[in-house]
């Protein structure tokens, strides 16, 4: 990742200057900028005009500084028409332009006049990389590049956006993590370590411990794999908190679907089947680096999916925590096993507001596709929680739960069954299942991010490939946006 710094003015020993162009009339427009004076801005304009600069959104041109300015290089980074930008548009520039200065010196930036958390989301998040687990160094040309924006924008403004792109960068890295490497007994200790460090009260249940308060779905999910469940429970509990707000991701460490065994091809993917538990928890880490006046508890079940001779069979009938018994007609509509006993465990605390997270169906993908995530729960805060995905551009979209589906989980067997018999609505089912286990009185959303979760194509703006930390911003701003509230609102 590269590090971000903010400065009044421009660092002497930058070499690169990025600065931003729009699309005007009559082709490229050169807004002023402090990093370059006004008579070399006229030869800056004419060089890139030369070299067919348009100013077009993902366009990103590198010039040799012209004479006068005290760098080697200028990268001009299209921003498209003025009339149509916005923040998002700023934070897919700053991250196309990001992963074209790996493993360069040092860069200044004016980006950030045109917006600056987008500036400092998208250099961080665009710039971000892992090198996997390999038997070489990484070399020198891989080095993070050192970015300064140069700007007189307040530091707040500034360090929070970083917080915020380090949750980000924290729910990738763990999610593009191999299941051999992270399972849920490594996984807890590395986030008991990272939470405590970042000043959370952290909780880990064992499988004994499961056992004995009654967690029949994590342990059902859990019980075909050597790899024994937990649980996880972090909390934000500052003096200044008025409301509470109640977090839950699942932690499917890997997905093989159980004894209802998914098909080989593409089931790798199936390591990020815990991203919704991480997006979680690096917004609840970043809740308390923000300092945020709401309390905070988060929690993640933590399971491998795995078949064998110890596996849950369809057909057999669970006990979640709190006593609703389920029917697992098939052992691959897991996440809702363990979500069931969280989302119950977490309204025992009669939190405010529930937001949970999930990588649950296939079927949000068919009916959203792969970068919008699908939010349901209680109508007002289901809308709220879907408008403010999108404003940090995280798309999100509002679905309803049916009517129908109150019927179709009914089970002969148990009180409710895990899978619908016919497929159609299969993310809303899921939420249906997942509603059982919400009480009344609280403001419930649940975000199915199976798509957006996973980038399996090429970088694009500040989406990187593999897991893109969704919907750990979304997440940050309800929380941002639920701190802001009147008490008795
Ligand atoms: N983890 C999967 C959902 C998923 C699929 C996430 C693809 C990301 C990419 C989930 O546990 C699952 O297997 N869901 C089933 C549910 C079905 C059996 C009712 C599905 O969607 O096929
Ligand atoms: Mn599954
Ligand atoms: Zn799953």
């Amino acid at each position: 990742m590269p590090t971000v710094k903010l400065e009044k003015s421009t660092p002497s020993k930058a070499n690169i200057l990025v600065i931003p162009t729009f699309r005007g009339e009559e082709g490229v427009e050169l807004p002023s900028t402090a990093l370059v004076g006004s008579s070399e801005l006229k030869s800056t304009l004419h060089a890139l005009t030369a070299v067919g600069a348009k100013g077009k959104s993902g366009e990103i041109i590198r010039i040799p500084a012209p004479q006068g300015v005290k760098a080697d290089s200028i990268v001009a980074v299209g921003l498209d028409k003025p009339e149509s930008l916005d923040d998002e548009a700023v934070r897919r520039a700053a991250g196309n332009v990001a992963r074209t200065l790996v493993g360069q010196k040092h860069v200044a930036t004016t980006l950030g006049d045109f917006g600056l958390a987008a500036t400092v989301e998208g250099l961080i998040l665009g710039g971000y990389s892992t090198r996997g687990i390999r038997s070489t160094k990484a070399d020198a040309d891989e080095a993070p590049v050192k970015v300064t924006i140069v700007s007189n924008e307040d530091k707040d403004v500034f360090n929070a956006a970083v917080i915020g792109a380090e949750a980000v960068a924290f729910a990738r890295t763990l999610t593009n993590t191999p299941s051999n490497e992270l399972y849920p007994a490594s996984y807890a200790k590395y986030l008991k370590n990272e939470a405590t460090k970042a000043g959370l009260e952290v909780e880990v249940l064992d499988k004994k411990e499961l056992k004995k308060q009654g967690f029949g779905g994590i342990l059902s999910v859990g019980q075909g794999s050597s790899r024994a469940p937990r649980l996880v429970r972090l909390e934000w509990n500052p003096k200044s908190a008025k409301k509470s707000v109640a977090l839950v991701g699942k932690g499917i460490t890997f997905d093989t679907g159980g004894i209802s065994l998914k098909p080989g091809a593409g089931m790798w993917d199936m390591i990020s089947d815990m991203g919704g538990s991480a997006a979680v928890a690096g917004a609840t880490i970043a809740a308390a680096k923000l300092n945020l006046p709401v309390k905070v508890t988060a929690y993640l079940p933590l399971a491998e999916n795995m078949p064998s001779g110890d596996a849950t069979r369809p057909g057999d009938v669970i006990t979640h925590y709190g006593g609703l018994t389920s029917e697992v007609l098939n052992t691959d509509a897991e996440g809702r096993l363990v979500l069931a006993d969280a989302i119950a465990r977490a309204c025992e605390d009669n939190p405010d507001y529930l937001i949970e997270t999930a990588t649950l169906t296939g079927a949000q993908m068919v009916a959203l596709g792969s970068r919008t995530a699908g939010v349901m729960g209680s109508d007002e805060f289901r809308d709220r929680v879907a408008e403010l995905g999108r404003s940090v551009g995280e798309n999100a979209w509002a679905v309803p739960l049916l009517e129908e589906h109150e019927e179709e989980i009914k089970s002969k067997a148990a009180d409710i069954r895990n899978i619908n018999a016919k497929r159609e609505g299969g993310m809303q089912f899921a939420g249906t299942y997942l509603a059982q286990f919400v009480t009344d009185d609280v403001e419930w959303a649940h975000i199915d991010v199976a798509g957006p979760s996973w980038n399996g194509g090429a970088a694009r703006g500040y989406t990187t490939p593999r897991a893109t930390g969704v919907p750990a911003r979304t997440i940050i701003a309800a929380l941002q946006d639920i701190a802001a509230e009147k008490k008795d609102k």
